[in-house]
């Protein structure tokens, strides 16, 4: 195993990673021109940060009790993927407000999403804990190049040989252009103390008004054990195709610093190296512990 990816799993277009199983070059490109509305909303992550879990919440937000039957439907299919439009919906015909997950930099999204009233929700995650998830994805997801050890996928995620790239590019690139954007940023850590609290921002960055009980709806189906054993939060129908059978589930342990429970000292400390001081402007931006 080498430190370059391989082709089977990871292409670069213009200088970030994608699957080749999910998309082309030609449909990334077109995104550029890609219609946005201004009621449109993209929760934009680095992958292992908390995607599934905001698209949950955002869907809940909007759906419960609202429109019927989409408590059946898979999280993807209620917020689908902007560059992986994995069931090939008709994004241009779906019915406003869209909802949308992205991995994509911000370089990289449709023209029209910057200078417009269409949201961006970004959800930042300890990037200790986003390797350790990472890792273990890399061995459950039949996208993600298997990784034998930890040390190996670790020196890949520093050199940001990983899907989506280096990840301090990715948080930078968001953070720095935030003018850019109608964006709210919120990191895992303070959605995991503080769910209700997180939900509550989430609404009001989104001018959405929910009564006490709506509240208790959302934030109960939010949480980590309510997901866990729910298949439409687990990718479960696509297994095959996206997660290898029998090798755990995508909602994995939902906590913050398993990093420890993996990294040796010696790793950690590699990891701050390259880390420690790139990290001090952000700290400005995102609380997390590390
Ligand atoms: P772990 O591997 O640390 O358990 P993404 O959706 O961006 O790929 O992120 C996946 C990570 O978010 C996994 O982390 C997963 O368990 C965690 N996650 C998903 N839903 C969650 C929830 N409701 N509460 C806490 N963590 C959640």
């Amino acid at each position: 195993l080498t430190m370059e990816p391989s082709e089977e799993f990871l292409f670069k277009h213009k200088g970030f990673y994608f699957h080749p199983a999910l998309v082309t070059r030609e449909y990334i490109d077109s995104l550029e021109d890609f219609e946005i509305r201004d009621s449109d909303v993209f929760v934009v992550t680095y992958p292992k940060s908390g995607t599934v879990w905001t698209q949950n919440i955002l869907s809940l937000i909007y759906h419960e009790g609202h429109r019927d039957g989409t408590e059946n439907m898979e999280i993807i299919d209620r917020v689908p993927w902007l560059e992986y439009n994995i069931h090939n919906m008709d994004y241009v015909r779906r019915p406003s407000p869209r909802l949308f997950a992205s991995h994509l930099p911000y370089y990289l999204v449709p023209r029209d999403l910057k200078n417009r009233r269409a949201k961006v929700i970004y959800v930042a995650r300890n990037p200790k804990d986003v390797a350790v998830s990472f890792f273990h994805f890399s061995n459950l997801s039949v996208l993600v190049e298997t990784m034998p050890d930890f040390n190996i996928f670790l020196e890949r995620f520093l050199a940001g040989k990983v899907g989506a790239g280096f990840w301090l590019d990715h948080i930078t690139g968001w953070s720095t252009h935030r003018d850019d954007f109608n964006i709210l940023f919120l990191t895992y850590e303070e959605m995991k103390k503080d769910l209700r609290g997180a939900v509550l921002k989430i609404c009001k960055f989104l001018g959405k008004e929910l009564n006490e009980k709506e509240l208790d709806t959302v934030v109960e189906k939010a949480t980590f054990d309510q997901m866990k054993t729910d298949p439409r939060a687990n990718y479960e129908s696509m297994k095959g195709n996206f997660l290898e059978p029998g090798k755990g589930h995508f909602l994995r342990k939902g906590t913050v610093g398993d990093w420890k429970n993996t990294m040796t000292v010696a790793q950690s400390e590699r990891f701050d190296n390259v880390f420690k001081e790139k990290m001090k402007d952000l700290f400005s931006t995102f609380n997390w512990d590390t």
